[in-house]
């Protein structure tokens, strides 16, 4: 069997969403493992724009591929439902091909309370994650699998009504052990949200978001069985970030606006402003090492087709080996040969070859689009 994780390597969205779309017809599950609604997982599925927050980012028009929403995440059960709904208006019957695991966490209407009304300084997507997660380590946290014990007492599970219409659709709740001998006899890909730089232990702290984004994350999740081929990282070919916190390739004004503009670089889950700035292989290689990246998978450089020179920070002045040293970092900047067309991939060689380079690490794929036919097996 064959396992492979895609992971984001920067701050998140990076275009993990395009890449597991693309490269899940070829796994029987596509496994979530951390984070919630906080992601925002853009697809284009026959030249339809969805946003998955919380479903992996199956391809569902492949009947056997599976989706699992592992214990690490935190879940919002509303915005499941809803996003289950929308799906199965376009694949009838998709629901009996998602699992999720009883052991995750939910999130509650008051996490979404508290995290507007405490964590607009780090810049939180207000989906209630940080106060989940905090209530979880607290040791008073709610698992899917106490609702579900509930059921039949509507008093003692709130969310009695939106499981039921869950399981209405099809869905199962289960555990990983229950279901360990069928992840064994399959190929699994394990999709990441967020990015190792958003990672609570080995992201930007305190600018970061709240579960394991790493590797570490897998196994947090009960899958120390699974064995990965491969885990890629996936980056832009420029950076971008949502929230506060230091970004030292970050472009400001005009240069800043254009380069948002050719991105479209607006959130997937709040619609805000990203912010832009070059590639940045300090921070990549920083992740790779600490992310157990082994491969890497680089996207979109369609958006900036006809540039005659792409800057990229190669390194810093002190090379980083702790969040603390992000802070005030001074990037060191080159410039590689541009591309008048993405899709002529000699052009790209330059760009490509500095990132390997720099990062130690092959490139496997690259997506020049937002179509599947876009994504290339550069290794091939
Ligand atoms: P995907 O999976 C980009 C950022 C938020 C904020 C910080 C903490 O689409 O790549 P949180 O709501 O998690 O407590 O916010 O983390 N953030 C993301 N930025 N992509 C994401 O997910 C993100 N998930 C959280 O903007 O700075
Ligand atoms: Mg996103």
């Amino acid at each position: 069997m064959s396992n492979i994780a895609v992971l984001g390597a920067m701050w998140g969205d990076e275009g993990k969403g395009h890449i597991t779309h693309r490269l899940s017809r070829d796994y029987d599950w596509v496994i979530r493992f951390n984070g919630g609604a906080n992601a925002g997982h853009t697809i284009y599925r026959d030249g339809v724009k969805f946003v998955h927050n919380l479903l992996p980012s199956v391809d569902f028009r492949h009947a056997n591929t599976k989706a699992y929403l592992g214990s690490g995440m935190v879940i919002d059960l509303e915005k499941l439902r809803d996003e289950v709904v929308e799906a199965d208006r376009t694949y009838p019957g998709v629901g009996k091909r998602i699992y999720v695991d009883k052991d995750a966490f939910i999130v509650e209407h008051k996490h979404k309370d508290e995290d507007k009304a405490t964590n607009a300084h780090i810049g939180s997507t207000n989906r209630g994650i940080g106060p989940a997660y905090k209530e979880k380590i607290n040791r008073s946290g709610k698992r899917i699998g106490d609702l579900l014990t509930n059921l039949n007492h509507p008093k003692d599970s709130p969310y009695a009504d939106v499981l039921k219409e869950l399981r209405s659709k099809g869905l199962m709740f289960t555990t990983v052990l229950e279901i360990e001998d069928a992840f064994r006899a399959s190929n699994l890909l394990f999709e990441g949200a967020q990015g190792v730089l958003l990672d609570i232990n080995h992201g930007i702290y305190p600018y970061v978001s709240c579960s394991d984004a790493t590797v570490g994350g897998i196994i947090a999740s009960g899958f120390a069985f699974a064995k990965l081929d491969r885990v890629y990282g996936v980056a832009k070919c420029c950076t971008t970030k949502v929230g506060e916190g230091p970004f030292p390739t970050e472009l400001h004004g005009e240069a800043a606006d254009d380069l948002r503009k050719l991105g479209n670089e607006f959130g997937a889950t709040t619609g805000r402003p990203r912010r832009v700035g070059w590639l940045d292989l300090a921070a990549l290689t920083y992740a790779c090492k600490k992310g157990g990246i082994t491969h890497l998978i680089l996207t979109k450089f369609d958006i900036l087709n006809g540039m005659p020179k792409v800057p990229v920070a190669v390194m810093y002045k002190k090379t980083p080996f702790s969040p603390a040293d992000f802070f005030n970092a001074v990037p060191l900047t080159t410039e590689v040969a541009g591309w008048e067309d993405a899709k002529d991939y000699s052009q790209l060689k330059d760009f490509i070859s500095l990132v390997e380079k720099f990062t130690k690490r092959p490139v496997g794929f690259i997506s020049c689009g937002t179509d599947e036919k876009d994504i290339t097996n550069w290794a091939a």
